[in-house]
């Protein structure tokens, strides 16, 4: 890594705390140097060339994948950790009953050992990033201290990086603070390997009081680019509840109608749920338009006007591969022609990329995830692992918002909640009201995809799409929504419920989804402006006939007939689920939710 050595101090930072900072890291975890990245090509560059050099990396074919690169990682780091994920807030009661939880002292006790010395052989950089359009009202700065060159190129397309950062950041600004560790140290002379980790000792740890983030062992996607998910999310969640604004796993994007009508809808799925291909969609309904903002993390905050206004606080997409391909979403496919990262996919012998459902079939000789040539044994034995992503900069998606990197944000009209629901859950919904919308946010519920280590497609309560990502106690999350209801009134934006992955008996997708949701999306945009019906059930408004456009939509009326339907005794069956789901909140559970359930009883009751 000659290319990239540098002296201390020649980054421009006269930051006394963040010098101090990296000084007491870096004494920590002993590297064999230290390199404070300046977020330039060159720099970017610099680190692809290193990880090809080092074997972590290969080049693509630059005909095929022009300045991309493949890296696999060990099989035992695939996806996030949510059981070796930790709150370690001051008081147990604040982490809740959806975190694990760690008091900080026992928790600093069993980092310091694992990180003390964890650099040894390797470079620690120093990332300063801003989450966010730097110097935006919005956005929030982080600095990630890694000895992984892979995330140092993941974070320069995925966030804001270098000088600017520092320059916003000015004496005595304030950051995240976020240490990430491969935790594989190398010994005098030890050659390092493809995909260091350290797979039997993994800590995802977040320190709510002090705005820290500590990361060991892994380097895969959420665990180890701790922009994301552990200061976005986690610290960032906490951060707006103390500073009265909301952060949010929710996509953003900018629809606009034939008449030229523009709205702004935020959408909150669990991970591997449809958001980047909302967000980016390609509407089958003539004369509409969708352009992307954000596709996974909105910040929002009030404005002057008492308007919520959105920034996507990320610069890139870390995407969900397998079922990706033109059909579904060209412009993922365009996004990610070129200067990408692929992780974990297949390999074509002419050096492009493949995986399940890319729309071409696997060629001869294809190289799997695990370097292997592919033997199609089975459906289970895939060519790309199903939580294989790819890491691309937002620029380059062809329908990318004009406005997407707005300082002030984009003002929200609406919010949709959303999983994947086989039965029950209709296609799309409004809710009440504020106070009603934040009552089906908080009993969402959806089945585990392949993002997190665990079983798949189980079906599990994960409100508002935030169950791993929350950084305190979930109830009190739930009255910060209402407080911001409160706060907003009138103008918050309206609340939906969609599902896109409703089953039939024999199995099949009752909707097609992908293009076709621009149906839905018409359908929210109208119900914002007084201009579709709608009928009142017991759970909420359902679609009136014929304020769905379906024009030259083929499918089956029985079809359409169960998508749309709500049946009062199978709804009746869920509340006593509901009741359990809630009583594990114990005296926090908001009463305005717990009146919602009750009123929700009495409805299908009556
Ligand atoms: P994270 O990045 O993990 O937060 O995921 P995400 O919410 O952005 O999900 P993404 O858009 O990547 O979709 C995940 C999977 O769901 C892909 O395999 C998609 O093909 C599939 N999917 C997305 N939208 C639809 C839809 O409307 N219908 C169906 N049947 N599948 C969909
Ligand atoms: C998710 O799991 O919701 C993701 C991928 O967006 S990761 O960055 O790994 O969290
Ligand atoms: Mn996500």
């Amino acid at each position: 890594m000659t290319s990239l050595s540098q002296a201390a101090g020649e980054v421009n930072t006269s930051h006394k705390e963040l010098r101090d900072w990296v000084d007491q890291i870096e004494a920590l975890c002993k590297p064999d140097s230290v390199y404070w990245c300046d977020g330039s090509k060159h720099e970017y560059q610099s680190m692809l060339d290193a990880m090809v050099a080092s074997g972590t990396a290969q080049w693509l074919s630059p005909e095929k994948k022009p300045n991309s690169i493949l890296v696999r990682s060990d099989p035992a780091d695939v996806a996030r950790v949510e059981d070796r994920t930790f709150i370690c807030s001051a008081d147990e009661a604040d982490a809740g009953p959806t975190n694990n939880w760690k008091a900080p002292a026992e928790m600093r006790a069993i980092l310091k050992p694992l990180f003390d010395g964890c650099m040894a052989g390797r470079t620690l950089y120093v990332i300063p990033f801003s989450m966010g359009p730097v110097g935006s009202p919005i956005a929030h700065i982080g600095v990630e201290i890694s000895d992984s060159p892979y995330v140092v190129a993941n974070m320069h397309i995925m966030t804001r990086v270098g000088q600017d950062v520092l320059g916003v950041l000015g004496n005595d600004g304030a950051f995240v603070k976020c240490v990430h560790s491969v935790g594989m140290p190398l010994a005098e002379g030890q050659k390092d390997i493809e995909w260091p980790c350290n797979k039997d000792n993994k800590y995802i740890t977040h320190f709510p009081e002090t705005k820290e983030v500590w990361s060991f062992g892994s380097g895969y996607g959420g665990n180890a680019l701790l922009g994301k998910k552990c200061f976005a999310l986690r610290i960032a969640s906490v951060m707006a509840k103390e500073q009265g604004w909301m952060a949010e796993h929710m996509l953003i994007l900018r629809l606009t109608s034939p008449e030229g009508t523009v709205k702004h809808i935020a959408a909150a799925f669990p991970s591997a749920c449809g958001k980047t291909n909302l967000a980016m969609m390609t509407p089958t309904l003539p004369g509409w338009k969708v352009e992307t903002v954000g596709d996974d993390i909105a910040w929002m905050k009030f404005h002057d006007d008492g308007y919520q206004y959105a920034i996507n606080p990320e610069a890139g997409f870390f995407g969900v591969a397998p079922g990706t391909n033109y059909k579904t979403n060209p412009n993922a496919m365009e996004s990610l022609k070129a200067n990408s990262i692929f992780t974990n996919v297949g390999k074509t012998p002419d050096g492009d990329v493949w995986w399940e459902d890319i729309d071409r079939p696997a060629p001869d000789l294809l190289i799997d995830w695990h370097g292997h040539e592919w033997v199609h044994y089975d459906s289970t034995h895939k060519a790309a692992h199903p939580n294989a992503r790819f890491t691309a900069p937002a620029c380059q998606c062809p329908v990318i918002a004009d406005n997407w990197e707005d300082p002030n944000g984009v003002k929200i009209d609406a919010i949709l909640f959303g999983g994947r629901r086989a039965t029950d859950q209709p296609l799309a919904m409004e809710s009440f009201g504020w106070e009603h919308g934040t009552f089906l946010g908080s009993t969402m519920a959806s089945q585990k995809t392949a993002a997190a280590a665990g079983k798949v497609g189980e079906l599990r309560f994960d409100p508002m799409a935030m169950l791993p990502f929350c950084g305190y106690h979930m109830a009190d999350y739930w009255r910060h929504w209402l407080d911001m209801g409160k706060k907003g009134g009138a103008k918050m934006p309206r609340i939906f419920y969609v599902n896109w992955f409703r089953q039939g008996a024999d199995g099949h997708w009752l909707w097609p989804g992908f293009g076709e949701n621009s149906r839905v999306l018409k359908w929210v945009c109208e119900r914002c402006d007084g201009k579709a019906d709608a009928v009142e059930t017991p759970i909420g408004h359902l679609p009136a006939p014929g304020s769905l456009d379906l024009a030259g939509l083929k499918i089956p009326d029985k079809d359409l007939a169960e998508l749309l339907e709500v049946k009062n005794e199978d709804w009746l069956q869920k509340i006593p689920a509901f009741r359990e789901h809630y009583a594990r909140f114990g005296d926090k559970l908001p009463s305005e939710l717990a009146n919602q359930l009750d009123a929700l009883e009495q409805r299908l009751k009556a």
